[in-house]
């Protein structure tokens, strides 16, 4: 997978050469560009921003030096200028909330291109121009506002730069993932132990000590639906009643957590 990254502050990046994500670019998995969006400014400033029409505080990110900065990296593309285009992202807390199922999206893509906006954001022709030759998303990370792009695109980046394949050493641990598609679906995971078995008196449930699966996989489900109704309520909410089974409904009776009485009947 390509990657291209445009930024007023590249260096917000060096930690894509670290760890897991260090490793796939190494091997070739991911191949990341960052670029400094002041080199398509032209004023001795290098100016990138300008007041907002309509007034208000703060500044907006130019559309000319943005439309020249992407027309240059989507030229400088891996299938050349006649070739595929990236899908664009464009980091905003007014986007599309970013989520596991979204990054399992993005992890198909031969290409993208974040374009990290600061200030009160970029020009919003820039988003429209585009939308009209790229796919073009705009993508919040959560309901809290950054300084800017550049940390929302390192946590879609690392979310899904992880499901890539060899990515993980292994290949089970996405799919074990809290929020993964399959049958943990709207569960988040349980608390996980290693050794020893005792530190500092707290033991390690005897479940996971027995060898018993069987039994071992019912305890993780039951940590799971323990863990999702305290933390996520409105997770725990939706999960579908038919992914139920009875032992599944006494422990969410005891927890006192309703279900829909005509849910219970089925
Ligand atoms: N830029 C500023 N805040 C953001 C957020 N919550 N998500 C994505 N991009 C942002």
């Amino acid at each position: 997978m390509r990657l291209d990254i445009v930024s007023i502050f590249p260096e917000y990046f060096a930690p894509l050469d670290v760890s897991l994500i260090g490793k796939a670019r190494e091997r070739g998995t991911l191949d990341v560009h960052v670029h400094q969006l002041r080199d398509w400014a032209h004023d001795v400033h290098k100016t990138v921003d300008d007041t907002p029409y309509g007034g208000g505080p703060g500044m907006v990110m130019k559309p000319e030096v943005w439309g020249e900065a992407i027309d240059t990296v989507i030229a400088a593309g891996p299938q050349g200028p006649d070739g595929g285009l990236p899908r664009m992202i464009v980091p905003t807390p007014s986007g599309r909330p970013f989520s596991q199922e979204l990054a399992q999206e993005l992890a198909g893509e031969p290409w993208l291109l974040f374009a990290c906006g600061r200030y009160e954001g970029i020009d919003s022709r820039v988003m429209a121009e585009y939308s009209s030759r790229l796919r073009v998303d705009e993508v919040s990370i959560g309901d809290y506002v950054l300084a800017g792009g550049e940390v929302a695109v390192l946590v879609m980046v690392e979310a899904v730069g992880r499901l890539l394949p060899g990515v993980l050493g292994n290949a089970q641990s996405a799919v074990d993932d809290s929020f993964a598609p399959g049958s943990m679906q709207n569960l988040v995971e349980g608390p996980v132990y290693t050794k020893p078995p005792v530190w500092r008196g707290h033991e390690v449930p005897a479940v996971l000590l027995s060898g018993h699966h069987g039994n071992v996989a019912r305890w993780r489900r039951d940590e799971a639906i323990r863990r999702t109704v305290r933390n996520r309520p409105e997770l725990a909410a939706a999960i579908d009643p038919a992914t139920l089974d009875k032992h599944d409904r006494k422990l969410l009776e005891e927890l006192s957590f309703r279900l829909q009485p005509e849910d219970m009947a089925n």
